[in-house]
């Protein structure tokens, strides 16, 4: 597919429909969270997460993206468990103990916004300590990389703190294979987002107008993945671990990094799960 490479520094009307864009994305994200609890079908909320996108004349921008196996066929993405991101939403329920990511992203205008949480399913008492922590590190990561940023800053910075963090405080699995990325007209722009340093993201760095995405998914053990041959799509854990991601669309501005994706009903920055 030969695509113009988008323009990725953006003029203040421009960040307005990305902020446009991205709220109509966190909003469904709070019109969903009720939802997500033991005994609902990931099919069911993708139905949900699909009409109220239409009735409100947007587009999810999953169903139909073209991978290498076919298009993805559902319209948002539900890793549940060991599934690290890209989960087919179907006829599985949900059950107490379970963590569910759900992976939102919706065009609005043309442009894109982009966000994802991961759910504790169940009680207090039903979830185990690896899935609290899973999650809480994920959490804690998406913060942790965006507060690492600055205008100007190289992308590497991001992957240089989260893995510090998870390093001195967990051991866990930083997942590298799959990475954020640059967002706006286009769902998957220039440049790639790291959470692991790498050379290319120690060269480039995040400009004033420039929106991107951190999405970084934290492994109980090896960082390593295996995708489903089957579907072309479902991404797991190689050693069946659990493995829990948050995401937010940010754009950088003159002063620093501004979240465009929060919720009104999600867990804040410093939340305990
Ligand atoms: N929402 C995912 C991301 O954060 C991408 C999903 S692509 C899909 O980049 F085709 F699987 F939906
Ligand atoms: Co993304
Ligand atoms: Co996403």
């Amino acid at each position: 597919m030969i695509r113009r490479q988008p323009k990725i520094r953006l003029i203040e009307e421009e960040r307005e429909m990305m902020r446009s864009a991205c709220r109509f994305n966190a909003d469904l994200m709070d019109i969903v969270r009720p939802h997500v609890k033991p005994g609902v079908s990931t099919g069911e909320l993708d139905r949900i997460i699909h009409e109220y996108t239409l009735d409100h004349g947007h587009v999810p921008a999953c169903l139909d993206y073209p991978g290498e196996k076919g298009a993805f066929p559902k319209s948002c993405c539900i890793s549940v468990n060991d599934v690290i991101c890209h989960g087919i939403p179907g006829d599985d329920e949900l059950k107490p103990g379970d963590i569910a990511n759900v992976d939102l992203t919706t065009i609005v205008d043309g442009w894109h916004g982009d966000q994802s949480e991961t759910f504790l399913i169940g009680e207090d008492q039903e979830i185990s300590d690896q899935a609290r922590n899973v999650t809480q590190c994920a959490f804690d990561c998406l913060y942790i990389g965006i507060n690492a940023t600055s205008p100007g800053c190289r992308i590497s910075v991001i992957g240089q703190a989260i893995v510090e963090h998870v390093k001195q405080n967990y051991g866990f699995g930083v997942v590298d294979k799959y990475v954020g990325h640059g967002i706006g007209t286009q769902f998957h722009q220039r440049p790639n987002i790291p959470h692991v340093p790498s050379p290319q993201s120690h060269r480039e760095r995040l400009h004033p107008g420039m929106c991107f995405t951190i999405e970084p998914m934290i492994n109980g053990g090896t960082p390593n993945s295996v995708c489903d041959r089957n579907d072309g799509w479902t991404v797991r854990t190689q050693d069946g671990r659990l493995s829990a991601q948050f995401e937010h669309t940010i754009l950088m501005t003159e002063t620093g990094p501004e979240i465009l994706t929060v919720t009104q009903h999600g867990p804040k920055p410093g939340f305990r799960f």
